[in-house]
């Protein structure tokens, strides 16, 4: 059975109250026995909080941030270290599309991302738009996200996203693929079932903590 990665990315949403509010849901289920990997990727200032959540219910999710530093800890003003993130993450988002769009993110500034992650022990989730996007060469795991898929109800078909994760694994180290962009409840085992892809990164359909326990299981 392979192993379902199934991520939510909650972008700029959740206050600690909201967080804490969606997590109530969860805690009456155990998910361990599910060979899922179940990774809630909050903002920075939930992250803290969102751990010792998941300790006392005892609910097996790990913790992704959606961002890192381009640089080491120092003078930085307002950036959040690799360093500082290990304390309470095991994974990291790095090259969404959102950022390369809103904060000009290019592939030198992801690439530094991605190496300083790796060196402190987080691992990157490299989100590629397509085939033409650069991956670090040591890549473990890529998030595949068309960017007319994202926000929109319009998902690619599985049939691409199959393709694009063959690409991936072909020509690079990438272990695990994961498909992004309106997943549902509805259309997440089109892409799970699909032999390269491993799992979802999910947007809007995380922030809602029910359709999010239906992702997972029907995933
Ligand atoms: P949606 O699921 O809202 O389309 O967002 C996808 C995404 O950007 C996840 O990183």
């Amino acid at each position: 059975m392979k192993k379902t990665f199934i991520v939510a990315n909650w972008k700029s949403n959740f206050t600690s109250s909201e967080a804490d509010f969606w997590f109530q849901r969860f805690k009456n289920y155990d998910l361990r026995i599910m060979n899922k990997e179940i990774i809630i990727c909050p903002s920075f200032t939930l992250l803290s909080e969102i751990e010792s959540v998941i300790k006392n219910y005892e609910l097996g999710f790990k913790i992704g941030a959606q961002n890192v530093s381009p640089f080491d800890e120092g003078a930085y003003t307002g950036e959040v270290s690799a360093r500082q993130i290990k304390e309470f993450a095991d994974y990291v988002l790095i090259g969404h599309s959102e950022r390369r769009t809103n904060f000009n993110e290019n592939d030198e500034i992801l690439f530094k991302k991605a190496e300083l992650s790796k060196q402190h022990g987080l691992a990157p989730i490299f989100c590629v738009q397509g085939i033409e996007t650069k991956i670090p060469s040591d890549i473990a795991i890529v998030a595949y996200e068309p960017i007319n898929a994202i926000g929109t109800g319009r998902p690619d078909t599985a049939e691409s996203a199959q393709e694009v994760a063959a690409f991936f694994k072909k020509n690079y180290k990438v272990q695990y693929v994961l498909y992004g962009g309106s997943v549902t409840s509805e259309n997440v085992k089109k892409f799970t079932q699909m032999s390269n892809i491993d799992g979802v990164l999910v947007g809007g359909a995380s922030l809602d903590a029910q359709e999010f326990y239906a992702i997972i299981k029907n995933a």
